[in-house]
């Protein structure tokens, strides 16, 4: 027996404080994804992000994290995570950038992550882009009452190994969530299924794969905080936040709840179960 599950567990109204800070979240990253464009530096796009979190009355969550000195995280190519906005660092076409943005409202957390191309891409990185999200949905589709944490690992990696041979990263991971950004427990990539804690309603899980094209050996530059592939291969990195309800993920970082996600993965039930909770 393993001891009892410290795993926060959320009351409905702690889930619907979670969705504020998701759709504060959702929006930020639109904005920003449209903002994506060859010439624009990543400290312009921190400049948008710090605009429209505050503008909405909510909490960036990474700002001074542990010292982290802005408000998303921008992650050009090879960069994996954590990449330091700067004015120095402007986008090129052809080129793909990883965005992850945390926001807090009333104290409660969402994070969420999206690769974008910027202009025209190659279809290597277009497919790229598309293994990884695609897990991410396998992923939260695993996110359920009754299900083990690993369903959720073991659900990302089987659908990036069926989608070809891309590097899955190992060191970092996502996590639980909640009145916290990183709370317990840890959410691995890749592992057997039908292990670790059981999930329960009002839990909140990051799930965030990241691959790249090559080897997935991961480095960190001299700031100490930008991640990057050994070999210089490509990456991308998608993340959401989802909450367990009596009827399943409730993806509080997508705006429409997680529905076309779902749907796109052919899981169109889990859609249709979540769209009651959207608001
Ligand atoms: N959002 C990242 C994650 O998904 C963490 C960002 S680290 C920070 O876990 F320092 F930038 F906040
Ligand atoms: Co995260």
């Amino acid at each position: 027996m393993r001891a009892k599950s410290e795993i926060e567990i959320k009351t409905p109204e702690q889930i619907e404080a979670m969705r504020r800070a998701g759709l504060v979240v959702a929006r930020t990253l639109r904005v920003l994804r449209e903002a994506v464009k060859p010439g624009i530096s990543t400290a312009d796009l921190d400049e948008l992000a710090r605009r429209e979190i505050s503008g909405a009355g909510a909490t960036p969550s990474f700002l001074n994290y542990h010292g982290y000195p802005a408000v998303i995280c921008t992650s050009p190519n090879e960069v994996i995570v954590h990449g330091i906005p700067s004015p120095e660092t402007t986008l090129t076409d052809g080129d793909i950038i990883s965005i992850d943005c945390g926001a807090i409202v009333d104290g409660w957390h969402g994070d969420a992550a999206i690769t974008v191309g910027v202009g025209e891409i190659s279809p290597e990185l277009t497919r790229l882009l598309q293994v990884c999200e695609t897990a991410l949905w396998h992923g939260l589709a695993q996110v359920r009452a009754g299900n083990r944490l690993t369903d959720v690992s073991h659900a990302v990696e089987a659908s990036v190994r069926a989608a070809g041979p891309y590097g899955i990263i190992e060191e970092y991971v996502g996590h639980g969530i909640g009145s916290a950004m990183h709370m317990d427990p840890p959410v691995p990539n890749y592992g057997r299924p039908g292990r670790g804690p059981r999930l329960r309603e009002g839990m909140a899980l990051a799930v965030e794969p990241m691959i790249v094209l090559g080897e997935p050996e991961t480095a960190v530059l001299e700031d100490d905080w930008t991640v990057v592939s050994v070999d210089g291969s490509y990456a991308a990195h998608f993340e959401h936040t989802a909450a367990i309800t009596a009827d399943g993920p409730w993806v509080t970082t997508a705006e429409d709840g997680g529905e076309a996600g779902f749907a796109a993965i052919g899981q169109a039930a889990l859609g249709r179960a979540v769209a009651a909770h959207v608001s």
